[in-house]
């Protein structure tokens, strides 16, 4: 097999291509938020602020290495970027890390209020849903997996869980065996969905599923160690949230356990895992090869 380097793919056209699909798809289903209830406006506000769309666009990239389509997914990629986004507003709450801004704007409760922001963050949970199970009946049973997986990952089996043991293990010192848990969970499981998601639609064997699952594991601890090294590194203009809050709330990260150089180095050695695991793509995965670099080397 002839393979391009995975280096000469165009990651940024890339990026911007997919977010403008995502981004069309979600407001298409938002339609006309500007003249809409409060609840709606604070939907799509908190959507529309400007996120990366990293799991739709992991999604996507899944379905198109194993020879699948955008718009095949786009359902699943956009009810995932509903679900995150629903995430992100309840964990910026008073009640949880009690931040203000975020991707770049006010957060939900300061901009609206804090009734507002969790009962959008509920109706975001609940349309993803519906979105999932709208979909024609070609394929259902294929689209009945995606569900469970996906709520699976949401809850508290997943993201729900690695919360609670996010806000449970607050100034305390966790073991790296128990932080990560916590971040796999916390993070991993919905990016691990994403790829599943999209990789099920497009229509890939077994032993594809199997390899994908090893780069989104990786990837998915990936992501949050980086997150936890952009939280002391980071620049808050150019993140869009702040900087130095995991420190003041006594969180457990990989930096306050193992040190940030280490911490850069584990971050490493899970980017290598992951382009292994894709060893026998084609070219075709070169998009989940770029940004899967992209995750660790991110500035936001
Ligand atoms: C931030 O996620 C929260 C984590 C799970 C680490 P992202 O970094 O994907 O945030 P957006 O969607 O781009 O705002
Ligand atoms: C967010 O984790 C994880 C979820 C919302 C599931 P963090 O609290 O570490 O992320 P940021 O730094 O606020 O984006
Ligand atoms: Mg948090
Ligand atoms: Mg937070």
């Amino acid at each position: 097999m002839i393979k391009r380097p995975a280096s000469s793919f165009d990651l940024n056209s890339y990026l911007i291509l997919k977010r403008k699909k995502v981004n069309a798809f979600i407001n298409e289903i938002l339609n006309n938020a500007a003249n809409s209830s409060r609840i709606v406006q604070a939907m799509h506000y908190s959507l529309m602020a400007g996120g990366k769309r990293v799991r739709p666009i992991l999604c996507i990239a899944a379905s198109e290495a194993v020879g699948g389509n955008a718009d095949g997914v786009l359902p699943a990629a956009c009810a995932l970027e509903m679900i995150h986004t629903y995430s992100l507003i309840h964990d910026d709450l008073p009640a949880m890390d009690n931040d203000d801004l975020r991707r770049g704007k006010p957060t939900c409760h300061v901009a609206f209020d804090e009734a507002t922001a969790i009962l959008s963050g509920d109706a975001l949970l609940t349309l993803a849903f519906r979105i999932l199970s709208s979909i024609n009946l070609i394929n259902s049973s294929n689209w009945l997996k995606v569900i469970h997986k996906i709520s699976f990952a949401a809850g508290h089996n997943g993201m729900i869980g690695g919360q609670m043991r996010d806000i449970a293990s607050e100034n305390t010192l966790l073991s790296l065996k128990e932080l990560e848990d916590m971040h796999s969970l916390k993070t991993g499981a919905l990016i691990e969905a994403s790829i599943f998601s999209g990789a099920l639609l497009g229509g890939g064997n077994q032993k594809q599923l199997d390899q994908l699952e090893i780069y989104a594991k990786n990837i998915g601890l990936a992501f949050q160690v980086t997150d936890d090294i952009l939280n002391i590194e980071g620049d808050p203009a150019v993140m869009g949230k702040a900087a130095g809050t995991d420190n003041a709330r006594g969180k457990s990260t990989y930096p306050s356990i193992m040190g940030l150089g280490k911490s850069k180095e584990f971050a490493k050695k899970l980017l290598h895992n992951a382009l292994q695991a894709l060893d026998n793509f084609d070219n075709n995965s070169n998009s989940l090869r770029a940004i899967a670099r992209y995750i660790i080397e991110r500035e936001k």
